[in-house]
């Protein structure tokens, strides 16, 4: 399965799948990564790891819809099979969703406390399980099919950091999971399968 990965900060989640890929027998490898912004972590562990890059960025477009156009042309070029959304801070838009299989992860138990906030939001909330999940993209924020989840505790003395942290050792593990279920097609292939004659 070939992958295109997009980020905007630190890739930690790419960087599990990157290492997950090494693994002989991998049914998936990251083709390229793809970022909204200059200068992240995670374009630098692409390059680190000799995986091209690209950089589409919302102010160099005049609307939206050219932004848009233009980061499916970039996919393209990388003919993924998947594309994962992974700390991706840009909702897609229609051209990207109708030519791509988008899946994102999110660090909260969707649909609780969507947006860019969940960690904030499920800590202001004061619930006491919150976690992350894996989903497939649609046009809303957050809105698409769950493909998995995973909880996780809120102590008394976490800060959004400390938990965000702990989410994201979840987060990475069930995003390879995912991932590799959904190369070896284990795992449910979304609202219209995985040879629905997308481009
Ligand atoms: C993840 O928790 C992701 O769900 C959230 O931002 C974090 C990105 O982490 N939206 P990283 O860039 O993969 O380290």
């Amino acid at each position: 399965l070939r992958l295109v990965v997009l980020v905007s900060g630190s890739g930690s989640n790419l960087q599990a799948l990157i290492d997950a890929a090494t693994d002989p027998g991998a049914p998936f490898r990251v083709v390229a990564v793809g970022a909204d912004r200059d200068g992240t972590l995670g374009l630098e562990r692409a390059v680190g790891n000799g995986i091209p890059t690209f950089v589409c960025r919302v102010p160099d477009y005049t609307t939206r819809a050219d932004w848009d156009e233009a980061l499916a042309r970039l996919i393209s070029d990388a003919a993924p099979d998947l594309v994962v959304s992974a700390g991706f801070m840009k909702v897609l838009g229609p051209t990207v969703l109708a030519r791509h299989r988008v899946i994102n992860t999110h660090p909260a138990l969707l649909p609780s406390f969507p947006g860019a906030h969940g960690v904030r939001d499920a800590m202001a909330h004061g619930v006491r399980v919150t976690g992350c999940t894996c989903h497939w993209v649609d046009a809303g924020v957050d809105t698409g099919a769950i493909i998995d989840q995973r909880a996780v505790r809120i102590e008394d003395d976490d800060t959004v950091e400390t938990l965000h942290e702990r989410i994201k050792v979840l987060e990475r593990d069930m995003l390879v999971e995912v991932v590799r279920a959904l190369a070896q097609h284990r795992t449910w292939q979304g609202p219209d399968g995985l040879s629905s004659g997308r481009e």
